[in-house]
């Protein structure tokens, strides 16, 4: 395969603050698209350990054929791993996917105010917390918008783009073109608790768990029931344990907390997994074991 070179020449080179599950997915795919990314870590270690991420994906990605050698070697030369946040100086976009809280997502925003340029967007790929409170903590919430992309970000091909009262149609128009370079297929939402697909998918699972708790099915069955029954890649609980029962109970709470709905309420077992570290696939145990 040739070169692959960047279709929207908008965007030269993108940044990603942090290079955990969602950020290193977001890396790939902008890197496998041709662009440069500047991808960032709070310490060298979990930087080292999101960029191997990225390069076991990509290792999986040539042993299946999908990408030649050549690709993976190319993809990873795009990529610059830092721990200094003044590397998207020259960054046209940067899309931060740090931990879910809005107080230090907020000084990311106003650090990145400081350190980009004029026209450079900031995006936020949070699955819930208010994107309007992040560009208040900058001088340009006109170029501030969400980008929520799915897990994992190399296979799923959706990219909700969350607009703000204040984001521009320039904004939103040059986010669009550019989640479209990656592949991905573009829905816009209000900034609103859960977006779309989370406010949507929430009551689903919390009504999977729920079932569990009271006893009418097994674990196995109600996934069994929606994979088949509604044609579900996987059930409700596997995907619970693949999304993180701590982001998902950090979901359930942040719409809840908008909109005091019961079906939003967390059940008393997803509040005890969380407590007992059973968060899942990334502890290797949640509804399901992994090894
Ligand atoms: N990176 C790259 N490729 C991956 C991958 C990863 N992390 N995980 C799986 N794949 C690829 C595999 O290589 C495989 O590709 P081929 O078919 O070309 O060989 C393909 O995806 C299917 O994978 P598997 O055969 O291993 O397993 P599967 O068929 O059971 O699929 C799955 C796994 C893709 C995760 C599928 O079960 C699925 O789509 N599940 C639903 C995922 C989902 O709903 N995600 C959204 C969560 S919500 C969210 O992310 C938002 C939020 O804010 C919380």
């Amino acid at each position: 395969m040739d070169e692959k070179v960047a279709a929207f020449k908008e965007i030269r080179k993108v940044g990603v603050v942090g290079c955990g599950q969602m950020g290193g997915g977001i890396t790939q795919v902008c890197a496998q698209s041709g662009y440069p990314v500047a991808v960032s870590e709070i310490n060298d270690e979990l930087l080292q350990r999101g960029l191997a991420s990225i390069d076991a994906s990509l290792t999986k990605s040539v042993q299946k054929e999908k990408i030649t050698q050549q690709d993976k070697d190319t993809t990873m030369t795009r990529i610059k791993g830092t721990t200094d946040i003044t590397d998207f100086g020259d960054c046209d976009l940067v899309i931060e996917a740090a931990v879910e809280n809005l107080d230090l997502k907020k000084k990311i925003f106003g650090e990145m105010d400081k350190v980009c340029r004029e026209h450079t967007i900031l995006a936020t790929n949070t699955s819930c917390l208010s994107i309007t409170g992040m560009a208040k903590a900058t001088k340009r919430p006109e170029k501030v918008l969400g980008m929520h992309f799915f897990n994992p970000v190399p296979v799923m091909k959706l990219l909700e783009i969350v607009r703000t009262a204040k984001t521009s149609e320039e904004t939103l128009d040059t986010a669009k073109k550019f989640g479209q370079s990656l592949g991905k297929t573009i829905v816009i939402v209000q900034d609103s608790p859960g977006f779309i697909v989370n406010r949507l998918m929430a009551p689903q699972i919390l009504n999977a768990i729920r079932m569990l708790e009271s006893g009418i099915a097994t674990k196995e069955d109600i996934d069994t029931g929606m994979t088949l029954g509604l044609n579900y890649p996987m059930g409700p609980l596997a995907l619970a344990d693949l999304v993180g029962l701590d982001t998902l109970l950090f979901i359930a709470n942040g719409i809840y907390d908008e909109f005091r709905e019961a079906q939003y309420a967390a059940p008393t077992l997803l509040k005890e997994m969380v407590a007992d570290g059973r968060l899942g696939r990334k502890t290797g145990k949640g509804f399901y074991e992994y090894m």
